[in-house]
């Protein structure tokens, strides 16, 4: 791809999902655009471009825009959060929670869905008390391709193998009667547990739905793609939904520095999630009158 075409792509990218693409980054737009290009009946990459160039039709710039996302996930993706949701998060907040007996989480970015049913599973597992409780999961991405495959709810051997323990492949999935693209099996998720996260398109830099506030919010492993001034605006919206005493999940390489005057770091065994800063009550200094 040559230079004017791909920083035609990258501002395009920009403006539609704030991720960066950074200079040299032509090998990747041109490795993942194939794909697109094929099935959209372009002959090449450069023929693609050229006609996003000439008439910018919507649903060509989304498939573009969705294309050049990085959906990487895994079930249980780093472990520890999901420790930290298992020792801490959740047991305090079911206390805090008993009388109204509600709990709301968002996994905002979630690309195929393992991350909204890790944490199905995680509570159906652990947390046999919730029956009865409203629960309310809701995962978005801005992705629909990424979307359809988590609402099926189907995955191949490949995705299974990483990070779900052999136990809950078992207890949580059958494997289906037909084999997958690659020829490799394929595993179903129990519709009672499918059938438990709400899977939405929501874009993290446009209008979002009405929401009422969460609990826990997860957004992992997407502010790495942003640019420091939109990771604090998503940063500042998401917190306008949590809760005063709710938890914020980041990725492994995210912190929320950025509102560091709002949010403070908390450490959960080995994890660190992030709270609202409480107020706390000014101290006098003793020696001023
Ligand atoms: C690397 S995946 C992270 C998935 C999961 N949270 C995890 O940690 O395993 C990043 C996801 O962010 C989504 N994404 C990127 N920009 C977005 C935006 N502006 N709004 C919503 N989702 C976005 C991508 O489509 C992708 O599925």
């Amino acid at each position: 791809m040559n230079r004017a075409d791909f920083d035609f792509v990258r501002s395009l990218v920009k403006q539609r999902s704030a991720i960066v693409l950074d200079d040299g980054k032509e090998y990747l737009a041109d490795a993942r655009l194939a794909p697109v290009a094929h099935q959209q009946g372009f002959a090449s990459v450069d023929e693609l471009v050229r006609q996003l160039r000439t008439r910018l039709s919507n649903d060509l710039s989304r498939r573009v825009v969705e294309a050049m996302a990085t959906n990487e996930t895994s079930f249980f993706r780093d472990g520890n959060p999901f420790e930290a949701l298992r020792k801490h998060i959740l047991p305090a907040l079911i206390e805090r929670r008993s009388a109204e007996r509600t709990l709301r989480i968002w996994c905002a970015a979630c690309s195929t869905g393992q991350e909204p049913y890790s944490v199905a599973m995680l509570l159906r597992e652990h947390f046999p008390q919730l029956q009865g409780w409203r629960i309310s999961l809701l995962a978005s991405d801005l992705g629909i391709g990424v979307l359809d495959h988590a609402r099926t709810g189907r995955y191949s051997q490949l995705e299974v193998n990483r990070g779900l323990p052999p136990t809950m492949l078992e207890k949580y999935f059958q494997r289906c009667a037909t084999v997958g693209r690659a020829g490799t099996a394929e595993y179903q998720i129990d519709d009672s547990l499918r059938t438990t996260v709400d899977f939405r398109p929501i874009n993290l830099i446009e209008p979002w739905p009405a929401m009422a506030p969460f609990d826990i919010v997860m957004l992992r492993n997407v502010l790495i793609y942003f640019d420091a001034e939109t990771r604090k605006t998503v940063l500042r919206r998401i917190l306008s939904l949590m809760r005063p005493d709710a938890y914020l999940l980041l990725g492994g390489s995210e912190n929320s520095m950025h509102l560091a005057d709002r949010m403070e770091p908390v450490q959960l065994g080995p994890f660190t999630c992030c709270r609202l800063r409480i107020p706390r009550p000014e101290t006098r200094d003793p020696r001023s009158k």
